[in-house]
């Protein structure tokens, strides 16, 4: 059964406390996933669900699917598919009680394909009828109301087996510019979330012609994604596990074939699929974007779970950031906007625009800003090293960690330093001598 927090079955819960049921809006934007290309038909009775079913549709978790909404509810259903066959799923919202919508069901089941799953939206948080519904076969029992990423992820459980591994999540990185170390975070921060959270995570380096994921982790791999990306559809478990290259226990790069004699054309299909078959094997799809700007790129960040725009504190910079925070915003709704990261901020010589200025400009604080560090940075690059391989007293190694946790959801399980004692003797003594001196 699926775990949704407006279900019948969690308010029978919630008499013992169920937390689930305080489910925000953010918590149910990370555990809903894409759904795959099906048919969806909604047959709503009242505007505010049709609405919520409308932003569903608009929003990249939708994105294969096909969706149609009506109004008139049930009714109107069993009219419908008296003369049509029935999609994948139907969402049916009704105001009705128990008794009357369970004779309306039964009658609509008779028209009802084999194989085609229907969603109940009750007004009613009736426990009886809940069970009711799952006895003859109906997937969910959402009470209304509800918010549109409370009902994506309930339409995710449904493709999404709970009890098969949950489907990856995705950040993808990019540069405002060229050249302003968007590689090198996302490499960073790959590698820090595989390391801290001991879990599994996939670089996937889609600048074909100058990638550096090899480079960074000192790889030099005759295959990579180019091959996946060529013939999609081929893409397996075997296949990827060929294709892919170890970097660390935990850690892998699909990494690009840097060569410039070929050329590759990608599709944004092309790379939707690749991905798809790729998060479904880790927790974590890294994504290094170029710094361009081409219909797949796009469609890459549009469909990302989480963005990270690395930006250089300076005005093509602050442009560029602006625009591609512009469009991303407006597309995904249901959303936290993407992820901004300065860095090379105090650059020597250089003139930079302050960081306030450049978050105001962008109505967005930084979520690190990341000093220019050419010793550490320029020598773990040449070694084919991660910045705290390198150096775990760099200033960026605490960055880098901080950021694969909060990109990753899990700042809160953050190893706690342990909590300082009461402070004793003579140390509140040496904290003021350190004060005044
Ligand atoms: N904070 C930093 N301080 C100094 N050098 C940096 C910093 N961040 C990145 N670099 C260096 O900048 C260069 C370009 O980085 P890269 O990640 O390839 O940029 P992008 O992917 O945005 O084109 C690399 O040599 C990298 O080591
Ligand atoms: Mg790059």
């Amino acid at each position: 059964m699926t775990r949704q927090a407006t279900t019948v079955e969690q308010i029978e819960e919630q008499e013992g406390g169920s937390p689930d049921l305080l489910a925000t809006d953010a918590e149910h934007a990370q555990r809903a996933r894409p759904i795959p290309r099906i048919s969806i038909q909604a047959f709503c009775e009242v505007g505010d669900t049709a609405e919520v079913l409308q932003v569903a549709a608009e929003d990249r978790r939708l994105a294969k699917t096909h969706v149609s909404i009506h109004m008139g509810g049930i009714h109107a259903a069993i009219a419908h598919y008296q003369e049509n066959p029935t999609p994948n799923l139907i969402v049916i919202e009704s105001t009705d009680e128990r008794s009357d919508l369970l004779v309306q069901l039964d009658h609509l089941s008779e028209f009802c394909d084999a194989g085609t799953r229907v969603v109940v939206i009750g007004h009613h948080n009736d426990v009886i009828l809940y069970r009711e519904l799952l006895k003859r076969g109906v997937s969910e029992y959402l009470v209304a109301p509800i918010t549109p990423l409370a009902l994506m992820e309930s339409l995710s459980n449904l493709y999404n087996s709970p009890d098969a591994e949950p489907v990856g999540s995705v950040i993808a990185f990019i540069g405002a510019k060229g050249g302003v170390g968007s590689s090198t975070i996302c490499h960073n921060v790959a590698w820090s979330l595989s390391e801290q959270l001991k879990t599994n995570v996939i670089v996937a380096d889609l600048d074909l012609a100058f990638g550096t994921a090899g480079l960074d982790f000192n790889q030099d791999p005759i295959q990579g994604i180019a091959d996946a990306l060529q013939s999609p559809e081929r893409l397996d478990e075997m296949l990827l596990d060929r294709l892919l290259t170890k970097c660390s226990e935990r850690l892998s790069i699909f990494a690009a074939p840097v060569v410039l004699d070929r050329d590759f054309d990608i599709s944004g299909d092309a790379c939707d699929v690749v991905i798809d078959v790729v998060r479904k094997h880790v927790p974590f799809v890294v994504v290094d974007l170029p710094h361009t700007w081409s219909p797949w790129v796009k469609r890459m960040l549009l469909q990302a779970d989480e963005i990270v725009i690395t930006a250089a504190p300076d005005l093509a910079n602050l442009r560029n950031a602006k625009n591609i925070m512009d469009i991303v915003k407006a597309s995904r709704n249901n959303d936290v906007p993407p992820r901004l990261v300065i860095n090379m901020a105090g650059m020597p010589k250089r003139p930079e625009i302050a960081i306030k200025e450049f978050a105001a400009a962008l109505g967005v604080e930084p979520l690190q800003v990341i000093e220019f560090d050419c010793e550490n940075f320029g020598q773990a690059s040449n070694n084919g090293q991660m910045v705290e391989e390198f150096s775990a007293k760099a200033k960026a190694a605490p960055l880098f960690r901080d950021l694969a946790l909060t990109l990753s959801h899990r700042k809160d399980m953050r190893v706690e330093k342990k909590a300082k004692p009461p402070a004793r003797g003579l140390s509140p003594l040496l904290q003021k001598l350190k004060l005044k001196r």
